[in-house]
């Protein structure tokens, strides 16, 4: 269990129970891989990280839910999950149990990673949450100090320049930049409704609350921390004729998500 017990954490710890309650789509767990399919989901290939996971150490960072887990399980990695959330870890374990391999969860804050040894992971892979705090900074010192020389960290992350920004800033001509380009910006937006396959009756889930991660923190934090980037993706769909407005269309003028792959090697570039 990590230490840090502040308004961040309070926020999210409640906000993500509730999500897990209201079995948000982040919450579902995969009960239908297999080998083949775990690979296609991780897309391991097309990341340039080394396929061949029987017994290698991966860390899912702030990555509960019972998807990836499961994935990496499924293909005989040795899978430690960190999450905020125990009901998302409890999902993490239902999985597990399905598919008959064995996970270890801990619950705690992606700021503190103190219940992990020193260069104890062959992969850490971060699902999107790194805007849930405010000073990434800190989660990359902790990343560089739990992942072993040459092991590979995958961040997936909010596209700095329109982190904040939905389909419903639509304006007519185009999607509004109005939230300014500084580290730590907060963000706030309501969640999108494909999100949800239930809300709980009476209670209201609070909006996701952000902080944007500017291009630059991200990239020279990493590299002062000994990684060396190995990959970098913008993630975008092209939905020609798409409606104006629409998810589908935002997707396709403001790619949301950044996909990196990083490789520990302290001592070639930074530090
Ligand atoms: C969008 S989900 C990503 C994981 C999920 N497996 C997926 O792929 O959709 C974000 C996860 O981050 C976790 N989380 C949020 N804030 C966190 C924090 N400060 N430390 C650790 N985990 C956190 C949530 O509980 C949630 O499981």
């Amino acid at each position: 269990m990590s230490a840090v017990r502040d308004e961040v954490y309070h926020y999210n710890a409640e906000r993500w129970e509730a999500l897990v309650e209201a079995d948000a789509l982040f919450t579902r767990p995969m009960l239908d891989l297999d080998a083949e399919k775990a690979q296609a989901y991780l897309g391991l290939e097309r990341l340039g990280i080394p396929g061949d996971l029987a017994d290698r150490k991966v860390l899912c960072l702030a990555g509960g839910g019972g998807q990836q887990s499961a994935a990496f399980a499924l293909l005989g990695a040795d899978v430690t999950v960190f999450d905020i959330s125990s009901g998302q870890l409890e999902r993490d374990r239902l999985a597990a149990e399905h598919y008959g391999v064995g996970i270890r969860t801990i619950q705690g804050d992606m700021r503190d990673l103190s219940a992990l040894d020193d260069s104890s992971f062959d992969l850490v892979w971060h699902p999107y949450s790194l805007t849930f705090v405010p000073d990434s900074r800190i989660v990359f010192r902790e990343v560089a100090r739990v992942v072993s020389r040459g092991g590979y960290y995958y961040l997936m992350c909010a596209n700095p320049f329109f982190s904040g920004l939905t389909h419903e800033s639509w304006n007519g001509e185009g999607y509004t930049l109005r939230q300014p380009y500084t580290d730590e910006a907060a963000t706030c937006y309501p969640d999108q409704d494909w999100v949800y396959s239930q809300k709980p009756d009476g209670r209201r889930i609070r909006e996701p609350r952000e902080y944007r991660q500017t291009l630059s923190r991200i990239v020279n934090s990493l590299i002062g921390e000994g990684f060396t980037l190995k990959l970098l993706s913008e993630v975008r769909n092209d939905y020609p004729g798409a409606e104006p407005g629409s998810w589908a269309h935002f997707m396709t003028v403001a790619p949301p998500w950044l996909e990196f792959v990083w490789q520990y090697s302290p001592g070639v570039v930074g530090r």
